[in-house]
């Protein structure tokens, strides 16, 4: 093997590897910007914690109530959250997820600017806004 050729080598794994790890640290920060572990848990921990829900309301207020409207009911963007039903499940952890993580269709990522507790105050919420059949 030729010289040229082993440093041609080396410079291009150099350069995928560095193209490689972009590529992951860009992941790493989507998924989890504090770099703590996410371990959510199936039900929600706040389930029957006095003022949960109204702490979850005043959030909504703040946070989500402008696209998803004053009463959670929809806005002309954002889908009616009061239906029992959304596009990605219906557990408490799948609303955590889709509220950490957000949507691929425009729903934004709250896991910075609301953190873990607020989350699932908000989760709170919603399966008290829900409407039962
Ligand atoms: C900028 C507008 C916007 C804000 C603010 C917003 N959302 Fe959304 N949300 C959307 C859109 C758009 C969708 C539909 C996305 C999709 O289908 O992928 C959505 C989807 C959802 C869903 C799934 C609903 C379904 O039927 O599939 C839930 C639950 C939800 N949002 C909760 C929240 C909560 C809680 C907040 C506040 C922390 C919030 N959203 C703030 C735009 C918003």
């Amino acid at each position: 093997m030729n010289k040229p050729f082993l440093y041609r080598l080396t410079l291009s794994s150099i350069i995928l590897t560095g193209i490689f790890l972009s590529a992951c640290t860009g992941e790493e920060k989507a998924s989890s910007e504090s770099g703590e572990e996410l371990i959510i848990s199936a039900t929600n921990p706040l389930n029957g914690r006095a003022g949960a829900i109204e702490e979850g309301l005043k959030l909504f207020a703040i946070k989500c109530s402008q696209c998803h409207g004053p009463a959670g009911a929809g806005g002309p963007e954002a889908p009616d959250l009061t239906d029992g039903e959304t596009n990605y499940g219906d557990a408490d952890d799948d609303l955590f997820r889709i509220i950490w993580y957000g949507t691929p269709n425009g729903m934004p990522t709250w896991e910075k600017n609301l953190g873990k507790e607020n989350i699932w105050k908000i989760v709170a919420y919603l399966k008290n806004i829900k409407k039962k059949p």
